[in-house]
């Protein structure tokens, strides 16, 4: 099949719609597995039984709500903590790694702290924290 010049400009246009569409890149990067939870109304909630890593001191995971919501939740000492998980620079969608205590950036290497401030590399700034409340095994997150 010939692809002219035109299809070509049309399926580049289509491809930069559909991201601009949803601010959750979840394809923008072959990165970590992403868990699927639901949204209700303005909360996502996690059944921490559902998810045992993250019961674990320093586990974490990524979590999507519909297409729209992506979230890096972390155990840590002093509770848990949430992030929207698109990096500050180009929203690509950042991973945990536990062994660094750090999220990092997979397109360009852009590194985060456990309080989401900008370690190195290029994000301009912090990541986006959400709010994260534990009450009978479930997390309950909402926008900060
Ligand atoms: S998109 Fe994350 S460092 Fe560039």
């Amino acid at each position: 099949m010939k692809v002219t010049r035109r299809d070509f400009v049309k399926a580049g246009a289509t491809v930069a719609g559909a991201a601009l569409m949803g601010d959750f890149l979840l394809s923008c990067t072959a990165g970590q597995k992403r868990y699927k939870v639901a949204m209700t109304g303005d909360k996502i909630i996690i059944n921490l039984d559902e998810f045992p890593f993250l019961k674990e001191e320093w586990g974490g995971g990524i979590f999507a709500a519909g297409k729209k919501v992506g979230l890096v939740v972390v155990n840590t000492p002093d509770g848990y903590v949430a992030f929207k998980v698109n990096c500050t620079h180009k929203q690509c969608a950042v991973d945990w790694v536990k062994e660094e205590k750090h999220f990092v950036c997979p397109c360009h290497k852009g590194t985060y702290d456990i309080d989401g401030s900008v370690v190195s590399g290029p994000p301009p700034e912090p990541l986006k924290r959400w709010l994260v409340a534990e009450e009978g095994g479930k997390l309950f997150i909402t926008e900060a």
